[in-house]
């Protein structure tokens, strides 16, 4: 049977000598994963088997957990856990660093235990074998209540990313009850082979694999320089809504917008005409995404003013009383807190009657007051407990402005990175990861699974609230995290309107 853990985690063998432990460590684990405390004695004493070198080896033991889970490393403890004074301080070691720490119970029949022991070249003394196996009868009922998060079995180890390790029950529910959930996906990087003029092709080919695959939306960052989390700053970046035009050229269905347009970048009014036109021009496809802009190196860069928090948070509160204003009927004039049009007039208006406007950013006190004040559309980030404390703090927003949190469409952003099976998954890992990054701490962060591990992800995020999910893929050089994708969107029932496909458009496709 498969056994799902999380990285990191430390791995606590239980069992008498000859149930097996160090022979499933070696099987399941790096060599650089597992510390045996006979292995240590044989390296501070005379063998694996010298019992007066056993203190050393378990002070080297205790120290060797310790730095490992410090540095976040999944490790495995091969002793024979019998002890009850080890397994406390092994556990308070896991607790310091937050780590949570499994035992793996060697439920062996005795009989067998004894069989092993004898065939081995320096058996265990058969009254010392029997002790052994008597303590394990008496101590594997108190594991969980000592503090180990499981007591499991000895299967075929798989570890994951923790968002994913409850995947496969929570994968089974979306099949019983399939919840509804849309995909975006968003292409926050352009440099591929083959340098600029390749560009093109590329991003042609990505829009329509992902429209193929059942993307509902694609989006691109509003950025004149890499941003640090994604590449250094002499990476190709395009400029967002000149991109989203291209886009909406070699697409038909799919929804388009910037996440998020910073509010600093263009004066409002053009802002809204740029939007109104790529509305236009896509039939109808266009979202705005709004955000304050956070980086102040690329407003030096080309000479923007980059106003301190509370002025963008004005600008983008008048720019969000403007945008409407500025799509509707008329040529009214328009006078906010920091920003005033004389003539907001923009013809032609766009194609929807509301162009959906989202908020990007979770921050709790004004960040999510405005997404409950103003926007169709909010967009959050981190696993599903954290969606559903954002909303949470969004619907007592709500209750300020006799608003129904209903109307407001829950959008998520995060990152995932997909193979069809772990081993393929595991190579990629390794190619990807920054050197300086464990690949637990890589695959955690890009929420590295197979697309079954995925579905399960995103169920638990859809059963937190989020009604579209907007993905980007770390190795986004070719299609193929896109194909791989397929099933997973597959396993979720698309919600027709709102930021899924738009209803005429889809109504005249299928
Ligand atoms: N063994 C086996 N089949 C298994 C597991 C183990 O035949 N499924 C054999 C091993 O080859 C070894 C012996 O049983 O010769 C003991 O296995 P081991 O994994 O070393 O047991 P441990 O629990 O690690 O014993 P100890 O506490 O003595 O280290
Ligand atoms: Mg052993």
């Amino acid at each position: 049977m498969e056994l799902r853990l999380p990285m990191p985690c430390l791995v606590v063998l239980v069992g008498p000598s000859g149930s097996g432990k160090s022979t499933w460590a070696a099987g399941n684990f790096a060599p650089d994963q597992i510390v045996s405390s006979d292995r240590l004695r044989a390296m501070v004493g005379l063998g694996e088997h010298d019992q007066q070198a056993s203190r050393d080896a378990f002070e080297l033991l205790f120290q060797i957990v310790e730095r490992r889970l410090r540095r976040g490393l999944t490790t495995v403890v091969d002793t024979l856990g019998l002890d009850d004074e080890t397994r406390e301080r092994l556990l308070g070691l896991a607790r310091a660093e937050s780590v949570p720490a499994y035992a793996i119970g060697f439920d062996t029949p005795a009989k067998v235990c004894r069989q092993r022991n004898r065939a081995r070249e320096r058996p265990v003394p058969a009254k010392v074998l029997s002790a052994q196996i008597s303590r394990w009868s008496e101590v594997k009922d108190r594991l969980v209540e000592e503090g180990f998060v499981a007591v499991r079995p000895p299967g075929r180890v798989r570890l994951l990313p923790p968002a994913l390790v409850e995947s496969p029950h929570l994968a089974e529910r979306q099949s019983r009850t399939p919840l509804a959930l849309d995909f975006g996906l968003q292409i926050p990087s352009f440099t591929w082979d083959d340098g600029p003029a390749a560009i093109g092709p590329y991003l042609r080919d990505i829009a329509r694999a992902a429209e193929a695959v059942g993307f509902s939306s694609l989006w691109v960052m509003d950025h004149f320089l890499q941003i640090p989390m994604v590449g250094p700053e002499w990476h190709d970046m395009l400029d967002s809504y000149t991109t989203l035009g291209f886009l909406a050229a070699h697409t038909r269905r799919v929804r388009l917008g910037v996440l998020v347009t910073g509010v600093t970048y263009r004066n409002p009014a053009h802002l809204g005409k740029i939007v109104a036109t790529l509305d236009v021009l896509s039939e109808g496809r266009a979202v705005c995404g709004l955000g304050l802009g956070w980086f102040e190196r690329e407003h030096r860069a080309y000479g923007w003013e980059f106003p301190d928090r509370a002025s963008r948070y004005a600008l983008l509160e008048d720019t969000l009383q403007l945008l409407p204003l500025l799509w509707g009927p008329g040529s009214p004039s328009f006078r906010g807190k920091v920003l005033s049009v004389p003539e907001a007039i923009c013809y032609p208006r766009p194609l929807q009657e509301q162009v959906p406007i989202l908020i990007g950013g979770s921050g709790e006190r004004k960040t999510l007051r405005l997404v409950a004040r103003y926007a169709d559309a909010c967009n959050l980030f981190g696993d599903a407990a954290t969606v559903g404390r954002k909303l949470e703090v969004l619907a007592a927003h709500c209750l300020t402005f006799d608003r129904d949190p209903a109307e407001i469409e829950v959008t998520h952003l995060g990152t995932a990175l997909v193979a069809s099976s772990p081993t393929e998954l595991a190579a990629e890992i390794d190619r990807l990861r920054p050197r300086s990054s464990s690949a637990e701490a890589y695959a955690a962060r890009v929420n590295a699974g197979t697309a079954a591990d995925q579905v399960g992800r995103y169920r638990e995020l859809a059963e937190a609230g989020v009604q579209t999910a907007i993905v980007n893929f770390p190795d986004l050089t070719t299609t193929r995290p896109i194909e791989h994708f397929a099933e997973v969107i597959a396993a979720f029932p698309s919600r027709p309107g709102r930021l899924g496909f738009p209803t005429n458009v889809a109504d005249a496709e299928i």
